[in-house]
């Protein structure tokens, strides 16, 4: 499973450090390409060259020393990585990765890389346990930083209590998972995004209030799974995630029809959470409307549903769609889901604290054909989007299972 994957380890200064050269041969077993960088403290435990013997690479510590080879060394590890884990993570660490300081090799190549990342903290229990650094892991998750929680057991320091670092071969599973999970390499992802805008004249239009973020989320975590993505966004202020296969701005729903169609014959999976307006206005005027009269009566023509459009072309696609809903959520979205031939829904009551339009968090619940139902808390759209892309990916690894042609395989 790991054969060929690029896997950055980040060795911070804990006690556990020594446990790490287990992790990081076992990995190269797998059949991974190991490289390992140190902070300074990690080489008072542990030094570089053991790590050069176990991976065959040269380990790296100092930003401007033994890597100078390395044209920008940070950057050049963060854009080798298909992976960072570090491991033992300490609870400095934690606060640093949480805040962008980037004052070393190690933590200055984190912040380079949009790479996905988990930690393996290890400290002493007081340490783990106190509220900064707690907060600190709830900043680093929110943002979708994979966290592999300590063990409980007899510390360095004496004390028993959580804080031991897992186990190689726990760590390890853990690295497998990550690439497991959600693996969508070879598939194609067409993701909606953003709000769309009708014109009233070429100065007005008629607007709603998405941000454009959780499709931008979703986008990143799908490439981030090693999907080749195309987002196809509506207004949104949002810079677009790096990775992108096709990135295509529009304005109206005409035009998101036009380049969703263009597109989906030869994706896998469409995830639509774009805003689409339901109306647009009949007859835009050609110049601005100037105030003459004391009212303005607007004609609007229905635009077309481009997603359910899609249930009714789709073949082995599969389809995911958005209800935001103010009342009946569950009742809304179930109808949705059967009207527009999805195979799930992700439904949201958007006059909820924390859901909705504009903020980072989400509260969602997916539902399913067949009425199953998956309620989630609240969590950051970052951490929502890795869990609707986990569902495609597996839906999509059920149907190459049971197509006809891997029946004979
Ligand atoms: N959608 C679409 N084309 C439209 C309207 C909606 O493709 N013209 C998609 C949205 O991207 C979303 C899903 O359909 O994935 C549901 O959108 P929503 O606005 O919640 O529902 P509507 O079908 O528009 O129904 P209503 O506005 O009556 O609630």
């Amino acid at each position: 499973m790991l054969d060929k994957k690029n896997i950055l380890i980040g060795v911070t200064g804990g006690i556990a450090a020594y446990k790490v050269v287990e992790v990081a041969s076992r990995l190269k077993k797998s059949g991974a390409n190991v490289r390992v960088m140190m902070t300074l403290a990690a080489t008072e435990f542990i030094s570089p060259r053991t790590f050069e013997e176990i991976t065959g690479n040269a380990a790296f510590v100092e930003m401007f020393g033994d890597a100078a080879h390395f044209h920008v060394a940070h950057v050049a590890l963060a854009d080798f990585a298909d992976m960072i884990l570090i491991a033992p993570a300490t609870a400095n660490f934690l606060a640093k990765a949480a805040h962008g300081i980037a004052d070393d090799l190690l933590t200055t190549t984190i912040l380079a890389s949009d790479k996905p990342l988990l930690i393996a903290p290890s400290m002493n229990t007081k340490m783990f346990l106190n509220p900064a650094t707690q907060e600190n892991l709830k900043i680093l998750k929110s943002r979708g930083v994979k966290v592999l929680e300590p063990a409980s057991g007899e510390l360095a320091c004496g004390t028993v209590g959580k804080g031991r670092l897992p186990e190689p071969a726990e760590i390890c599973a853990a690295v497998e998972k990550f690439f497991a999970a959600g693996n969508l390499s070879g598939k194609k992802i067409l993701v909606t995004a953003g709000g769309t805008v009708e014109a009233i004249d070429p100065v007005r239009y008629i607007g709603n209030r998405s941000s454009g973020r959780m499709g931008y989320e979703i986008a990143k975590a799908a490439a981030n799974a090693g999907a080749e993505v195309i987002l196809i966004s509506g207004k949104s202020e949002l810079e677009p995630p790096n990775d992108l296969k096709i990135f295509v701005k529009v304005e109206s729903a005409l035009e998101m029809r036009a380049a969703v169609l263009k597109e989906f014959d030869s994706v896998d999976a469409v995830i639509m959470s774009a805003a689409v307006a339901d109306y647009r206005v009949k007859n835009p005027a050609a110049q601005k409307i100037k105030k003459s009269s004391d009212t303005l009566t607007l004609e609007l023509v229905k635009n077309p549903d481009i997603l359910k459009e899609l249930g009714g072309l789709k073949k082995n696609q599969v389809l995911v769609g958005f209800a935001a809903e103010t009342q009946n959520v569950l009742d809304y979205a179930s109808k949705k889901l059967v009207e527009k031939n999805l195979d799930f829904i992700v439904a949201n009551d958007v006059t909820a604290a924390g859901a909705g339009f504009g903020t980072s968090t989400n509260i969602a619940s997916i539902i399913r054909r067949g009425g199953q139902v998956e309620n989630f808390p609240k969590m950051s759209k970052t951490e929502l989007a890795e869990k609707i892309v986990e569902r495609v990916a597996k839906l999509l690894d059920a149907d190459k299972k049971f197509s006809p042609a891997n029946v004979n395989q």
